[in-house]
């Protein structure tokens, strides 16, 4: 192989620069032949204490080395900025475009051939493989698995249980001191959310699409097989590298096909649609948003996983994992896109089995008929919105009722448990200015909570809309991801009070009965709302970030810049 490794542009220089790069690695006590035509591996790593779905990713890396060396291979871990979803404010989102710069920037600068990146809570597999993308090198995703099951008086808890403690705790029917020991009983070990929430359905993304192992999605972070892949994944990059299989040459468009189609057979996270459009903006395939109803639309819910059904991400793996699920669907991939081993889609589920029908059905006996994303259009979201349809409720499908608007979330908060509120369990619930220019960063309060006056008389769901997104883990009629924002000027900002809004999703349509001419009226009126500021990251963010119907990436970081590095300072 020797110096067509991307690596030796570095180590297996002579002279000065030679020396430069070999010297200062050797204080970590490499011996010489480590750097000579050895594939260089960087183990990308999202480790942080801040990050606690990822905490345990120091262990997994150890595990990645093992299987590098075993493979011949220089593995050389480095750290990349972590997004955990729980502790990070405003939210996440807001610098997953951030972390993908960080990752871009860090794998073509440095003496890289391939890459393996461990991935884990919400935000950290899209931006890692976001940056990736832009450098096109050999890479494997090691996700770093789901939680055990939560365990809770006799109960099986997980993240999507937080929604409704909360609202019992709000009506009296759950105490603070019960909430605090629900706490201690669901994040009962390491790993992220072990429900069908964004970070299992991220790790499910980069499964189907072929970006890792089999298996890889569903494994528990506490179960040693982790472990096991883990170590198997660093032998294949290596691998990888000896074979130039670059991250082009398993995301085509086919690839990203398949993982619309699992992604709607899973229940999978709203989330999924603006990482995946990133991921794609990225790599250059093209993708729309109608393309997610397209290829959803007719498949059905074969895993029966919280949020859209009952069982956890350790049932799924004990189940078969995705690979059972993915054979479930034979009739709908496409069967010839290689993924990361090397092998096919149709390779990899081959003589797969399904051990328990309750967790994954046949497609004849689904769980759900109806599943996927629904894309609507109309007056309010001209450019489109998401819905979940195995979220939310089959009698709101069709509605029509009136607005009360939120201008914002504080304005919610303010007024939301008001009983005075004019809200009756028809009444459309519309939250503005939380997209990716309005928040900024387009937080998860999609899915806002309902007045507590209705929740005390029983309402358990109300068509709610806003240009914000919603937790993997939340569930409801929710109408997501009005294009364009309110704070970029889409009609969405013109609602008022009062409007009679008319969802309709087996028309795909979503309006107001409210004429052409006065919504023109009211965009006279309308006012761009004053910057949030005018510096730094959250600055650049605002000017730049697109909406997220084009997957709310920052507009200069669409594409690729390849893995050449051009300059030579010494
Ligand atoms: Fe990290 Fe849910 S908070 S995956």
């Amino acid at each position: 192989m020797g110096s067509t490794l991307r690596s030796q542009n570095w180590f297996g220089k002579e002279g000065k620069d030679g020396f430069i790069y070999r010297a200062w690695m050797k204080n970590q006590g490499f011996p010489d032949f480590e750097f000579r035509d050895r594939p260089v591996i960087g183990i990308c790593n999202t480790w942080s204490e801040l990050t606690p779905c990822n905490a345990h990713f120091r262990e997994l890396a150890e595990s990645v080395k093992r299987g590098i060396l075993q493979a011949g291979g220089f593995p050389v871990e480095f750290p990349v900025m972590s997004l955990g979803e729980t502790l990070i404010k405003p939210t996440a989102m807001l610098y997953r475009n951030l972390a993908s710069m960080d990752v871009e920037e860090s794998i073509r600068a440095n003496p890289l051939d391939g890459v393996v990146l461990l991935c884990g809570c919400d935000k950290t597999t899209p931006s890692l493989v976001m940056g990736a993308c832009s450098v096109n090198i050999p890479t494997i995703v090691v996700s770093g698995g789901p939680m055990l099951t939560g365990k809770f008086r006799g109960n099986d808890i997980g993240t999507s249980d937080i929604w409704r403690f909360s609202e019992d705790v709000r009506t009296g029917k759950m105490s603070q001191e019960e909430l605090g020991l629900a706490e201690a009983a669901m994040c009962r070990s390491r790993g992220h959310c072990a429900v069908m929430g964004t970070a299992s359905t991220m790790a499910c993304m980069v499964e189907s699409l072929g970006l890792s192992l089999p298996e890889n999605a569903s494994i528990p972070a506490a179960d040693s097989r982790r472990k096991v892949l883990a170590q198997l994944s660093g032998l294949r990059i290596v691998e990888m590298v000896k074979e130039n299989l670059k991250l082009s040459d398993i995301l085509t468009r086919e690839a990203f096909e398949n993982a619309i189609m699992v992604n709607a057979a899973i229940g999978g996270s709203t989330n999924f649609v603006i990482h995946l459009l990133a991921i794609a903006g990225r790599i250059g395939v093209p993708l729309h948003l109608n393309d997610f109803d397209t290829f959803s639309s007719n498949i059905p819910l074969v895993a029966n996983l919280q949020p859209s059904g009952k069982y956890f991400m350790e049932d799924l793996y004990y189940a078969g994992g995705l690979p059972a699920v993915m054979k479930e669907l034979a009739d709908f991939l496409h069967q010839k896109p290689v993924t990361a081993n090397g092998k096919t889609v149709k390779d990899n589920y081959t003589g797969v089995v399904c051990y328990d029908r309750n967790i994954i059905s046949t497609t004849e006996n689904a769980f759900n008929p109806i599943s996927g994303i629904v894309v609507v259009k109309g007056n309010i979201c001209e450019d489109g919105a998401v819905l979940k349809p195995s979220a939310a409720s089959p009698h709101l499908m069709k509605h029509k009722g009136k607005a009360m608007v939120f201008e914002n979330i504080e304005d919610y908060k303010h007024r939301i448990d008001d009983p005075a509120l004019d809200v009756d369990e028809n009444s459309v619930l519309v939250l503005k200015n939380v997209g990716p220019k309005g928040y900024p960063g387009m937080p998860e309060v999609g899915n806002m909570g309902l007045p507590k006056k209705l929740l005390e008389k029983g309402v358990t769901d109300m068509v709610r809309i806003s240009d914000g997104r919603m937790s993997g883990t939340g569930f409801g009629t929710v109408v997501l991801h009005v294009c364009p924002e309110a704070a970029a000027g889409g009609n969405f900002a013109l609602i008022q009070t009062g409007d009679m809004v008319m969802l309709d999703v087996a028309n795909r349509s979503l309006n107001i009965d409210v004429t052409d001419e006065e919504l023109h009226k009211r965009k006279q009126a309308w006012q761009l709302p004053a910057p949030v500021t005018n510096r730094g990251y959250v600055s650049l963010y605002v000017n730049t970030v697109e909406q997220a119907n084009l997957g709310a990436d920052l507009t200069f970081l669409k594409g690729s810049s390849g893995s050449e590095v051009t300059r030579d300072s010494h």
